[in-house]
């Protein structure tokens, strides 16, 4: 049932409070009967917060799943009985939870290692699917992924779902809104994130670069996302500086030692003269994020935070300062509480209604296979400028990766 511009009910929907209504007495608090199925491959914390998103969002349902990990099943299994009675199938291989007929989706959240070779048997299916980031460890793995993405005849979406998050959302809407820009035209941005150690992972494989691609890869491809997006533009060249300083630190796992990096400074030049870095510290007590837009008209912070102290303020904020010419603004962007209770602050949640609307046809601004290759290829280059010291040419990047776009 579409309500047309009504607003959304999904807040009130689940709240068992009006669980004594007749069924024929809901209308605003009706919430669209499921259309679609999913599958979920891979259900550590982020497939289980898929789990909980698609149930939440409510127009696809989850069928089953696979997954390696006894506790890992277990826990999807918990998650999806707080919102449905029926029983979660749990695959016995991934061929069969691949070729599930009766789902029309596959939910990719297993570790960034796996990606090719899980995309490559995902796509047999014709199914859609969404593909958690990063898209792959490597800048190649990355270009074969982008290219299937682009052939694919359905939706192939990328999990870089910190555009959905309420501040950067918000400050999207700032600065590409159809009244103009917030701040006129951006000439620098900056990007800061400063947060707790990596937490632990089945068999801890982002401890190690050979699986997760390195820190830069695994876990900031959503800032190289942000930069590129806020940039508009292709990155030149990238200089960086970065170490393993603190976390981690002799840490061994099956024989081999932590290799990661958890602080790093960034610098990218783009081809319309836009300037931006982007400061990494993975040994602070609390979650921090910060974006700066410096334009021509004005200036933007953005931050949020999480500081696990009991006398708390408020954890986002935006401020646009434009001088005597426009009034300036402070703003608070949030979604409803239950919908930033899933996780990631709401970001998952909205990244699931475009998925759901991709696959309904209608256009979305997901981030695309093309958009999860250029955030490796920033971050990719920035670690190669780690190693090296020295500055890494994009297209020099590229081309020793045998990669044309
Ligand atoms: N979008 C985001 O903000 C975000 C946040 C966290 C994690 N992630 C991404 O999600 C993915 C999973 O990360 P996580 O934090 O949930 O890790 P995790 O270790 O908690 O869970 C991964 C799960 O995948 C399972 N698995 C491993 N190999 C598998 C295979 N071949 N087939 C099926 N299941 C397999 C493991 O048993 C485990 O249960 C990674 O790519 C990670 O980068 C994205």
């Amino acid at each position: 049932m579409s309500k047309g511009k009504m607003i959304s009910s999904r807040v009130y929907q689940g709240n068992p409070a009006f669980n004594y209504l007749p069924d024929g007495d809901k209308y605003f608090l009706a919430g669209e009967k499921p259309k679609y199925k999913f599958n979920v491959i891979g259900t550590g914390i982020m497939g289980q917060e898929h789990i909980r998103v698609t149930m939440l969002e409510g127009r696809a349902t989850v069928n089953g799943v696979f997954d390696p990990n006894e506790g890992s099943v277990a826990g999807a299994k918990a998650q999806f009985a707080q919102y449905s009675d029926d029983e979660l199938k749990v695959h016995q291989s991934l061929e069969a939870a691949v070729m599930d007929p009766d789902v029309d989706g596959l939910i990719i959240a297993t570790p960034n290692y796996t990606h090719i070779d899980l995309v490559k048997e995902a796509i047999k299916s014709g199914k859609h699917i969404l593909l958690e980031k990063p898209i792959a460890t490597n800048l190649q793995d990355a270009y074969t992924i982008y290219e299937i993405g682009e052939e694919y005849p359905a939706v192939f979406q990328i999990g870089l779902q910190y555009r959905y998050k309420p501040t950067y959302r918000e400050v999207i809407n700032q600065v590409k809104g159809g009244s103009g820009s917030a701040v006129g035209d951006i000439k620098s941005i900056s990007i800061l994130e400063h947060r707790i150690p990596f937490l632990d992972k089945v068999d801890q494989w982002n401890k190690f670069s050979e699986f997760s691609g390195d820190t830069l890869v695994e876990k900031c491809c959503h800032y190289f996302d942000l930069l590129n997006l806020f940039a508009g533009a292709r990155p030149v060249d990238v200089y960086a500086s970065g170490g393993q300083a603190v976390n981690f630190v002799g840490y061994e796992y099956d024989g081999k030692t932590s290799d990661i990096l958890d602080n790093a400074l960034v610098i990218v030049n783009y081809e319309n003269g836009v300037r931006a870095s982007f400061n990494l510290c993975m040994f602070a007590p609390f979650f921090y994020e910060e974006l700066i837009l410096c334009g021509d008209e004005g200036h933007l912070k953005a931050w949020e935070k999480e500081d696990f102290l009991p006398q708390s303020s408020a954890g986002t904020g935006i401020d646009i300062n434009r001088g005597d010419s426009q009034p300036s603004l402070r703003i608070t962007p949030n979604y409803p509480a239950r919908i930033q209770a899933t996780g990631h602050h709401g970001a998952t949640f909205m990244e699931h209604i475009d998925f759901v609307n991709n696959i309904d046809g209608i256009e979305t601004p997901t981030a695309t296979a093309l958009e999860g290759l250029w955030s490796i290829a920033v971050a990719s280059a920035a670690q190669e400028s780690i190693k090296t010291g020295q500055v890494v040419k994009i297209n020099d990047h590229l081309a020793a990766n045998n990669i044309n776009i």
